[in-house]
């Protein structure tokens, strides 16, 4: 029996090992920018033992959330422990028993494991009370979201790795758990759709999901909604499969159809329930997108590799993405000059912990409800060992890109092949998936080169590229004597070049790098900041910068790269008209500008022939 425990806790520790990046980027991660480590996969929640102690308690109060009609909602835990210890802790749980009876069956349930579900969030007990450990009392604060279940607390002794349980608190819960909660925005397959995905915990057995919506000050109609959910077996491997799935609940996408351009319209999420009644979210509001090719002021912020964290200061609050509330901060103040987001992969870091999903749309919701969220996919959020990710690392804890694709819609074919196109005034969109294969001859090789030739350049003058892993150059890059990934630039600068990329962006590396409009290592273009005339080359811009730990660059001087800076930022691009277009890096911290640079040409510049991007002609006339 024995032997079996250890056994199961190397393939559990094994298997935590997995989920960690150990790239280049985690070997030179700052020190105080985090330390790159899901929190809850710190707790060893299997080897939790009973330690219950008659006089330690837990009590928490608040017992009913969000009477004023909130989806989160703060709660005070009030701790007594007759043996304190600088390592207990508090545990969050949801749903509030979490009991060995709420675990699935397995062959060997006699003992052990007590626990077999992570909470959702944990502090340690002093953090609050410097004088717990000679006390033995502590007041701790969470800030709770509706997660359709409710909640119970539970004292800790024996720190992370070696979990006692010694107290458990009453059970908490919200209102109404089930309600519509966090509406993400994304552009449809054609432009003059918007669609609007959420959560609950209304099956369509139970309810019916639609949207109530119209432009603003208008009567307003009903769309239906479909609804998917998926199940621990979906999952592909530990922890998601584990100690980390936790119901989902249900998504519901909504397709909002044959929209004015340029209109604001304002929506509510509803569910019919069988009794005739109603549940409804609050009210949001979105502006509907241009029509492919309208000369405005057109407004897109890119950035990737943002995460999560809690603002309660749970879960070791800065250590894993430490720039996540900075640059969700800075995006909410700046709202009303955003028109459209790219978060290019590395979405929230969840890595198999299923409820950081919803903690994710919680944070995002007031960006998400407001302008399409366009998400690309990342290791984080697909890569499993078997399971026909490009990559064979656990980097996604077994989630094998089921949130991802359930949660957010992309206006992909097929979403489990996460590329798509999609058109936005005068940019058009492809945004490639580098978690499955993008070479030449493959599936993904002939849609990018579909994608980049669709474009009418005359209307549609900034065609940008974008994809989560550096396919095209990175100083803080340097694996098997390539500044990218390997076969990446190869594969693809060719069409890059064909078709006149103006901008590729990737994530991936945990900082900002731009380069000269570069073709085969080489600058085509000596200028720094305002270009002008043929599109001789790409500009490639990493910007991985979004919140997680932050990654150096390498000891190498290279002619391409024309600032870096490794620090947490965004992207923001601005087309003024066809032939005027400006790129802001812009810090998390502050929001200020630190590098920038203008492109404008005319159509017939963008026709010109270049080096091996020239149309064919005869000598015939
Ligand atoms: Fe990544």
């Amino acid at each position: 029996m024995e032997s079996l425990v250890s056994m199961v806790y190397l393939f559990i520790l094994l298997s935590l090992l997995q989920c960690l990046n150990f790239g280049p980027a985690a070997a030179v991660a700052h020190a105080g920018n985090g330390d790159g480590v899901q929190p809850l996969s710190k707790i060893a929640i299997h080897k939790a033992v009973y330690a219950l102690h008659e006089n330690a308690s837990v009590k928490a109060h608040p017992l009913v959330l969000g009477v004023k009609g909130g989806d989160s909602d703060w709660v005070t835990v009030e701790v007594e422990c007759p043996k304190p210890s600088e390592d207990d802790w508090v545990a969050v749980f949801s749903p509030a028993n979490f009991n060995s009876s709420t675990c699935p069956p397995t062959e060997d349930m006699q003992q052990f494991p007590y626990i077999c579900s992570a909470p959702i969030k944990y502090k340690y007990a002093n953090d609050s009370n410097a004088e717990y450990n000679k006390t033995g009392k502590a007041s701790i604060n969470f800030q709770l979201i509706n997660q359709r279940a409710d909640f119970s607390f539970a004292l800790f002794s024996g720190g992370l790795s070696d979990p006692k349980l010694v107290a458990v608190s009453n059970v908490i819960s919200f209102v109404n758990p089930k309600a519509p909660l966090y509406p993400r925005l994304s552009q449809g397959k054609s432009w003059n759709e918007m669609t609007v995905t959420w959560t609950s915990g209304y099956n369509i057995i139970e309810a019916v999901p639609f949207v109530e919506w119209g432009q603003k000050g208008e009567s307003q109609t009903r769309s239906p909604a479909g609804t998917l959910t998926f199940h621990r077996n979906s999952m592909c491997a530990p922890p998601a499969r584990t100690v980390g799935w936790r119901d989902p609940g249900f998504f519901h996408t909504s397709f909002l159809k044959d929209l004015w351009p340029n209109s604001v319209y304002t929506y509510k999420l509803g569910h019919k329930l069988l009794n005739g009644s109603y549940a409804w979210s609050k009210s949001y509001s979105f502006k509907s997108s241009p029509y492919p090719g309208q000369d405005s002021l057109q407004r897109v912020v890119i950035f990737g590799d943002m995460g999560k964290a809690e603002r309660d200061g749970s879960n070791e609050y800065s250590n894993y993405q430490p720039g996540s509330l900075n640059t969700t901060d800075q995006l909410i103040k700046d709202l009303k000059n955003i028109d459209i987001v790219f978060h290019i992969g590395d979405i929230t870091y969840a890595n198999g912990y299923i409820s950081q999903w919803d903690q994710f749309t919680a944070q995002v919701e007031p960006i998400a409800s407001t302008v399409p969220y366009m998400i690309a996919s990342g290791n984080h959020e697909r890569d499993t060992p078997n399971s026909g990710s490009f990559y064979d690392g656990n980097d996604s804890g077994g989630e094998c890109g089921v949130l991802a694709e359930t949660m957010f819609y992309v206006p992909a074919e097929n979403r489990a092949k996460f590329w798509y196109s999609t058109d936005y005034g005068m940019f058009h969109f492809c945004i490639a998936d580098t978690e499955h294969d993008w070479r030449q001859g493959s599936e993904q090789y002939k849609f990018i080169e579909k994608c980049l030739a669709s474009a009418d350049r005359q209307k549609q003058p900034w065609l940008i590229f974008a994809a989560h892993r550096v396919l095209g150059y990175s100083s803080s890059y340097w694996r098997d004597g390539t500044f990218a990934e390997p076969m990446g630039r190869e594969s693809l600068q060719g069409l890059w070049q064909k078709y006149k990329v103006d901008i590729a962006f990737f994530g991936h590396e945990h900082n900002y790098e731009r380069t000269c409009p570069v073709y085969q290592s080489q600058c085509m273009n000596m200028e720094k900041s305002h270009y002008s005339g043929v599109v001789n080359g790409t500009i490639h811009i990493v910007v991985g910068g979004g919140g997680s730990h932050l990654s150096g660059f390498g000891p190498f001087q290279t002619s391409w790269s024309l600032y870096n800076d490794s620090d947490f930022g965004f992207v923001k691009l601005t087309a003024f008209n066809h032939s005027s277009l400006l790129l802001e890096y812009k810090k998390s911290s502050d929001g200020k500008v630190y590098d920038s640079f203008t492109i404008s040409r005319d159509y017939r510049d963008v026709l010109a022939c270049v080096h091996d991007g020239c149309e064919p002609t005869t000598l015939g006339s």
